[in-house]
């Protein structure tokens, strides 16, 4: 039985204060929930306050992007040893905004995923198809791309205590959660496609759901088998309707 995991993402919102007041939210409302995995994934210059503010608790930290290369003149980038530096123990990667406003490839997004793993940080990785692609039906060839340009460089095993979070675009911030039934589909899919090539990884992978996660909804997604958790962009900003999302998991 995998532990679920709950995910906040951020993005780029938030301030040094209105930060505060939202983990010490979070301490003061998930200190209590034993069976759930929360981690929160916030804008680089936050990554000290995260470390400061949830150091002594159950909740972790980490980012939501890294640079491809461990080290050298790359104007702008952070590597994966800076993220160690502050404790971060997880990261996003492949998040479509990313795809779509900074033209982030698939190949890039596999080295991103390896840079975190040989630094011991769990990748997050972001797969997931556009309402276009549903409508065609292609949505299981569109992720399984996404998943094979990782395996086919590196095999399947990397996924041994990774992340994975299945994020439809057309769900992400739209109020517009996919079903029960097209999510734990999708999951079971992705696990499926690891499971052919190595069993042992299929089962310890999470598989996240990401997309309109709300407290009323968490629960319907959550008890499905396949489905470990979530990634949540809204509603983890304020903290009451995070600890109902993270109250489902748990
Ligand atoms: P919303 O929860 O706002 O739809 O965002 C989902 C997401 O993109 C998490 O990474």
């Amino acid at each position: 039985m995998r532990r679920k995991t709950v995910v906040a993402n951020w993005k780029m919102h938030g301030n040094l204060a209105s930060n505060r007041q939202l983990l010490e939210g979070y301490v003061e409302r998930l200190s209590s929930l034993a069976h759930v995995d929360v981690v929160v994934c916030v804008p680089y210059p936050y990554l000290a306050q995260a470390q400061l503010l949830l150091k002594d608790t159950a909740i972790a930290w980490g980012a939501q992007n890294l640079s491809k290369d461990p080290v050298g003149a790359f104007t702008g980038e952070v590597s994966a040893s800076m993220l160690r530096d502050f404790g971060a123990t997880h990261v996003i990667i492949g998040h479509s905004e990313r795809a779509t406003a900074y033209c982030e490839s698939d190949e890039n997004v596999a080295t991103k995923f390896m840079q975190a793993k040989v630094h011991g940080i769990t990748p997050i990785l972001c797969v997931g198809e556009t309402l276009i692609e549903r409508e065609a039906g292609v949505m299981d060839l569109v992720v399984a791309k996404q998943l094979d340009t990782i395996i086919n460089t590196y095999g399947a095993s990397v996924f041994a205590d990774a992340i994975i979070s299945y994020e439809p675009i057309w769900a992400i911030g739209t109020g517009l959660a996919a079903t029960p039934v097209q999510a734990q589909s999708m999951h079971e899919f992705i696990r499926g496609r690891i499971s052919a090539l190595d069993e042992a990884a299929a089962q310890s992978v999470k598989i996240l759901y990401g997309g309109s996660v709300n407290p009323q909804n968490a629960v319907q997604l959550f008890v499905s088998q396949d489905i470990d958790g979530g990634l949540i962009g809204r509603c983890s900003l304020t903290a009451q309707e995070f600890e109902g999302i993270c109250r489902a998991a748990n």
